[in-house]
């Protein structure tokens, strides 16, 4: 039995079999309308969501399966302090697979070595959001036409962005990769990012103004400060708007630059860019559906 805690958890040849298979999906949905008749998805949310929970849902629910969960902890016995290792071992006698998102970091690790079905980590406090990484893998994917050789600037809030994290951390075993990492110096990426990158030989710069290296970047990530993670609100309220790509910036942008952004979005990106071309966010967010239901086929090891 195998679980998703770490976008490393799968090898770059197991990677290219689940996009592929996700490519497939989008092409030929009709063909997985029954993969998973007769299973039970449960989705334990202990966090707020709307594209992590929902396209596990629309996932599960489009193969043919069915869905259980909870989407906040107050309406989950964990109100009552329960753990999450007793959690699981109920939800495992109930579903098929879990996938749950947790403040605390390593929660989902927990229920998974507890667990008698495989668990997904849907995103652990600041830590890991591994299906969100497999998005945006097979965005860059399907819409660049290759995982390697670019240039890729990650803008906005560094330090508690863990999409940020899991993405560079499962780039970096693709060739010739060359990170910018754009932030306030409050919001800088962890050393133990860069630590690995040096490990590996990978090159990275990290600047302030997003002007600056705009006509180097073949992809945009952008970001929204954490404002959940923060201790205090004045930090907050000064860094929110520390970024905010609008069409001038724009202007400074390779003609086929992509602008990715996990979303939600708060004000980090104009509404008015959304009708730029380079705008792929919204295409990202439909391909998470897709590559959640290559990873429900996969890791309950269905074949069609
Ligand atoms: N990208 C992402 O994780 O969005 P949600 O928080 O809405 O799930």
């Amino acid at each position: 039995m195998r679980h998703l805690m770490n976008p490393l958890d799968f090898n770059v040849e197991e990677l290219d079999r689940l996009f592929d298979l996700a490519n497939d999906i989008e092409r030929n949905p009709a063909k997985y309308a029954h993969a998973c008749d007769g299973r039970i998805l449960a989705t334990c949310f202990y966090e707020p969501s709307t594209r992590t929970r929902l396209s596990f849902e629309s996932a599960m629910t489009r193969l043919g399966g069915r869905v259980i969960g909870f989407s906040d902890a107050n309406s989950s016995s964990a109100a009552k302090g329960e753990s999450v290792s007793d959690t699981i071992r109920i939800i495992s006698s109930y579903a098929d697979i879990c996938a749950m998102r947790h403040p605390k970091e390593g929660a989902p690790m927990v229920a998974a070595s507890r667990s008698l079905i495989p668990v997904i980590n849907a995103g652990d406090g600041g830590h890991q959001h591994p299906t969100q990484t497999l998005t945006d893998l097979l965005t860059i994917r399907t819409m660049f036409g290759r995982l390697d050789s670019f240039t890729i600037g990650l803008c906005g809030d560094l330090k508690f962005g863990r999409t940020v994290h899991s993405l560079v951390n499962a780039l970096s075993r693709y060739k010739n990769i060359h990170f910018i990492f754009i932030s306030p110096e409050e919001l800088r990426i962890p050393d133990y990012v860069t630590d690995m990158l040096k490990e590996k030989h990978i090159t990275y710069e990290e600047v302030i103004r997003l002007e600056d290296v705009m006509p180097m970047l073949d992809m945009l990530y952008m970001t929204r400060v954490q404002k959940e993670r923060f201790f205090n609100e004045e930090d907050y309220v000064r860094l929110k708007d520390f970024y905010i790509l609008d069409p001038l910036k724009m202007m400074l942008a390779k003609k086929d630059m992509l602008i990715l952004h996990p979303l939600p979005r708060v004000n980090e990106i104009a509404v008015e860019v959304d009708d730029d071309p380079r705008a792929a966010y919204f295409k990202q967010a439909r391909y998470g559906v897709f590559v959640r239901m290559a990873l429900i086929l996969t890791l309950l090891e269905i074949e069609v």
